[in-house]
């Protein structure tokens, strides 16, 4: 592991005003810990303001509509976000594909206007559970990213500093039970050779990839030691300081992931 591990708390829809000192005690702490990169991806409520609070964090948005503006009632476009202080957004999460019916082709559409506006995306993948009992979870979830993912002549020239992968097989989001790590092994391996023959050796190699699913203090550091796991999106454990940074704690261990 060459860069330093990322750890992203998605805060999903928690949070109101009352949660940003929580949101400075994870900044705080980040201070602590800069061997480990710290991000925060709360509602779109919360962006603006811990942007103007944070010292060490990025903020970031969970999601964004891929039109750059217009008659979209109720959706914030990536430039918004950016304005409001966002450096990054989580796209083509399984809560959006399956809660709001995003295909591939939306996700991608959405990975292109944010990159077009300076964000770094958090692009998800994941099988079902129905999927990886049929055996074609690799299968599946290369499908997914390259369908999802812009084509590699319109990503930008810095794409491994613009782009990170996040692994979340959906049947380990928020149920307490991890994937075993040699099934984390066996997918993000899957993931870095498809990253290397979608943009090559060398940024292939370098792009950020990272797990989620029930990961908390407790599992992380088994999680970490895997092979090309280079941090974890974390969502029920990153509500409160005390987990998210007992999982970054574990993440500036001993890490040659
Ligand atoms: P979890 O969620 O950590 O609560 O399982 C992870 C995610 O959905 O990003």
């Amino acid at each position: 592991m060459t860069r330093r591990p990322y750890i992203v708390g998605n805060w999903k829809m928690h949070g109101t005003r009352a949660m940003l000192s929580e949101a400075r005690a994870i900044d705080r702490a980040a201070q602590r810990h800069m061997k480990v990169e710290v991000a925060l991806a709360p509602p779109f409520t919360l962006i603006h303001p811990i942007h103007r609070e944070a010292e060490q964090i990025a903020v970031g948005a969970q999601d964004c509509h891929q039109a750059e503006g217009g008659a979209f009632t109720g959706d914030i476009s990536a430039t918004m976000i950016a304005d409001a202080g966002a450096k990054f957004v989580i796209l083509g999460h399984s809560e959006r594909r399956q809660g709001h019916a995003e295909g591939d082709e939306i996700v991608r559409a959405k990975a292109q206007s944010a990159l077009a506006v300076g964000l770094r995306i958090i692009m998800c993948c994941g099988e079902s559970a129905e999927t990886r009992e049929s055996g074609k979870a690799v299968a599946f979830v290369k499908r997914q990213l390259k369908a999802s993912l812009p084509p590699a002549d319109e990503m930008p020239a810095d794409v491994a500093e613009r782009l990170t992968i996040a692994y979340e097989p959906i049947w380990a989001i928020g149920t307490g039970t991890a994937a075993t790590t040699d099934d984390i092994a066996e997918m993000h391996s899957a993931i870095r050779a498809l990253l290397i023959e979608l943009f090559g050796d060398e940024q292939g190699a370098e792009v950020r990839i990272i797990y989620g699913g029930s990961v908390k203090p407790e599992n992380a550091a088994e999680i970490f030691a895997v092979p090309d796991v280079g941090g974890a999106l974390v969502g029920g454990a990153s509500l409160t300081a005390d987990s998210l940074m007992g999982i970054a704690l574990a993440a500036s261990e001993p890490f040659d992931g």
